[in-house]
């Protein structure tokens, strides 16, 4: 199976390379009448577009998304959603040289040794350009969420080992478009710019941590036991591109804490089951508590850095050396942000379809 489609009922398939004709999205499986835009589409895509500050690349790329099919009168007809962004403004001479020089940390070398013949420029299908298809697919799933009350919400919370301490929902609401690097937190948000742009002078990168959460959330989500809820997060979240690690709420500090600082335990409020902490990230048992999800995830460091690295050249498989150049972001974070939105929407849309909370034929 080639791997290009996610999700059950709300199936998504992305296509196109970086710098092909193209890149978009087919969605099925969207119900009927849920009103729908391309200006509201487009509004998810310029978060996700590069070159909107120093600590991301300056590629300009207008990203302009035209839907092909699948809504009639403003109103989607349950028929496919097929989505197209045509690639404009790209330059792929920086990539001749990556033909056969394998960037370090980068998926050129197994897309090599996976197929033989690739479309490597700007990273083919291996570039963040893939994910225009995912947020562009999450802003439908949102909205869907939207219908029954379910709000997505994600914002960088580490980026070169700066970490910002509790915020509330409010801030995470209002504050990350407020800055390039996506924080809540506005303080650590100029420390992390700071060691951004110290990193990129240097010809280098940085990573960190998006944290990404889901209010209102029905209890009930989740299908035991392959599909469960957070088995499935995990695989969307960890899907995205220099994603190399997801936890669901306390995550890997649960391994340090004891069983009576872990549980959270149960009361009553307003006649529904509630808990007093969250660490199990609204999920017991892979379905929905009902309490808020939340999942982070660990970002590597950009692989393409202006650096000389060692690699190998495929041709007579000698060692040798790269540089890479064109334009690259010194730090991915502040762009995955978007799509952790985008990935955990597909996600909850899917199960809500799959449970019938959301109904699968049309709404209303
Ligand atoms: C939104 C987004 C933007 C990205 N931009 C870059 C980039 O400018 N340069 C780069 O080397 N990698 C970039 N990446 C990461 C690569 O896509 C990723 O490292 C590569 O596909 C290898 O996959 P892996 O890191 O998950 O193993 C980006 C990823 C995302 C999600």
């Amino acid at each position: 199976m080639p791997g290009n489609t996610f999700g059950r009922v709300f199936r998504v398939t992305t296509f196109g390379e970086s710098h092909g004709r193209a890149v978009g999205v087919v969605v099925d499986g969207c119900p009927a009448m849920l009103e729908l835009s391309e200006a509201e589409i487009q509004r998810e895509l310029d978060r996700r577009r590069p070159g909107q500050s120093a600590v991301t690349t300056q590629r300009k790329e207008e990203d302009r998304v035209e839907i092909l099919s699948g809504i009639y009168e403003g109103k989607t007809t349950g028929m496919p959603i097929a989505m197209i962004v045509y690639n404009r403004e790209y330059d792929s001479s920086a990539y001749e040289e990556l033909r056969f020089k394998p960037r370090p940390g980068h998926a050129d070398l197994t897309y090599f040794l996976k197929y033989g013949h690739r479309d490597h420029r700007g990273g083919g299908r291996a570039s963040g350009r893939e994910t225009l298809g995912r947020v562009a697919a999450g802003a439908i799933a949102k909205k869907l969420l939207a219908t029954i009350g379910v709000e997505v919400l994600a914002h960088t919370v580490e980026i070169a080992g700066i970490r910002i301490d509790e915020v509330s929902i409010d801030e995470i609401r209002e504050n990350p478009e407020k800055n390039p690097v996506r924080c809540a937190d506005l303080a650590k948000a100029r420390e992390m710019e700071e060691r951004i742009l110290e990193a990129k002078r240097e010809g280098d990168s940085v990573g960190g941590v998006v944290e990404v959460i889901a209010l209102n959330v029905p209890p009930g989500l989740g299908e035991p036991v392959f599909d469960k809820l957070d088995a499935d997060i995990a695989k969307a979240l960890m899907s995205i591109g220099a994603v190399k690690g997801v936890e669901i709420g306390s995550g890997f500090t649960s391994a340090r804490l004891r069983g009576s600082e872990n549980n959270d335990e149960f009361f009553v409020e307003d006649g529904r089951i509630r808990s007093r902490s969250n660490n199990a990230g609204g999920i017991l048992g892979g379905i929905s508590t009902g309490m808020p999800i939340v999942a982070r995830v660990a970002v590597k460091p950009t692989s393409s850095i202006a650096r000389e690295q060692h690699t190998v050249d495929l041709r007579t498989m000698r060692e040798t050396t790269i540089t890479v150049r064109g334009r690259h972001d010194p730090c991915i974070v502040p762009r995955v942000v978007p799509v952790c939105e985008a990935m955990l929407a597909l996600t909850l849309a899917d199960h809500a379809l799959r449970a019938g909370v959301i109904p699968a034929t049309r709404l209303g």
